[in-house]
């Protein structure tokens, strides 16, 4: 192996540039050229290719975003597109891809295997919603950027004595809300994994307003409304209906940080794992190993089939669910 590749797919997250550079380090150091493609599959797809010194991912263990950017490729989702991606591999002699992303990139990876690419993922999103793993790249950051909304406006609420329904990104997923809603000490957390319903929420800040609580929070997952078979039902939805089947002195805001969670300069502990997963995914390459995904389970770093990666989602934490309701 004398050539690898890196590139970052799907949406940005945190800890992505420090997992690039990893790759950089790790892939120079075992006497690798290493290419950084830009723009994802697109940039694959067409030839956007670029030799990454050493001193290329100077200051990047600490920037937010992806300095190789990101994109959602349609093209990848055609046989023409996936022909041409392993085409430019071919062409620029390149003998291993690392592909930073989520489950969508997985999928495309595991499409550039079958036509003979060799292609390792480290799993890169906000969402922490790839089975086989506990953990991907940038959920800390989004969980940490979360909670610090929930602060701040915990004091509007409490000055207000208002309610605010403060919606999660997370895709079909409830892991960010969860965490977010543990740490930001959230009344009610709504995910899409457990099912709940309108009656019940307004049900519960009734019984808070009974017991002399003056404001609430309430985080809901964007993805909560599958739930009750209402996939559109977001936040806003949910203010509406609390509203109007609220007494009047209970006024209802709702908040929506979206991309906000994805951006922002990595954690520690996002950056510490992306540079594990970027040193895994060039050893894993090193070691001949193909269709594979890296990642940590249960404190190890290990090697999961793409196949296994992209099947379903990866389930939330029953028990912390339990405690979030216990303590709220
Ligand atoms: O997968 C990451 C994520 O931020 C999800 O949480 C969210 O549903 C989605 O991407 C938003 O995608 P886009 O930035 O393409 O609108």
């Amino acid at each position: 192996m004398r050539n690898i590749a890196v590139l970052t797919s799907g949406g940005d997250s945190p800890g992505m540039n420090a997992a690039v550079r990893a790759v950089v380090r790790v892939g120079r150091s075992a006497g690798l050229n290493v290419f950084g493609v830009r723009r994802g599959y697109e940039g694959l797809i067409h030839a956007e290719l670029e030799q990454m010194p050493l001193g290329s991912v100077s200051n990047w263990v600490n920037s937010g975003g992806s300095k190789l950017e990101c994109a959602r490729s349609q093209e990848m989702f055609k046989l023409s597109g996936q022909k041409r991606a392993v085409q430019t591999l071919r062409n620029w002699d390149i003998d291993g891809l690392v592909v930073i992303g989520g489950d969508g990139s997985f999928r495309g990876a595991s499409k550039l295997v079958k036509l003979g690419a060799r292609v390792v993922g480290a799993p890169g999103t906000i969402d922490n919603d790839i089975p086989g793993i506990d953990n991907t790249i940038g959920f800390d950051t989004a969980v940490n950027t979360l909670t610090y909304c929930i602060n701040q406006l915990r004091d509007t609420a409490e000055s207000h004595q208002r309610t605010f329904v403060v919606e999660a990104m997370g895709r079909h997923s409830g892991h960010i809300a969860l965490h977010a809603g543990i740490s930001g000490g959230a009344d009610i957390i709504l995910v899409p994994e457990i099912t709940w319903n309108e009656k019940s929420v307004v049900r519960m800040v009734q019984r808070r307003i009974d017991q002399g609580k003056k404001f609430h929070l309430i985080v809901m997952a964007e993805g909560a409304g599958r739930a009750i078979k209402k996939p559109d039902y977001g936040a806003f939805e949910l203010v509406n209906y609390i509203d109007e089947n609220t007494p009047a002195s209970v006024t209802v805001r709702g908040c929506m940080p979206g991309h906000i969670q994805r951006g922002g300069a990595p954690t520690a502990a996002d950056r510490i794992y992306a540079t594990r997963c970027g040193k895994a995914a060039v050893e894993a390459l090193l070691n001949g190993t193909n269709g594979v995904m890296v990642g940590e389970l249960n404190g190890q770093m290990v090697e999961v089939p793409l196949k296994n990666a992209v099947r379903g989602s990866r389930r939330i934490d029953r028990e912390l669910y339990n405690l979030a309701t216990q303590v709220s």
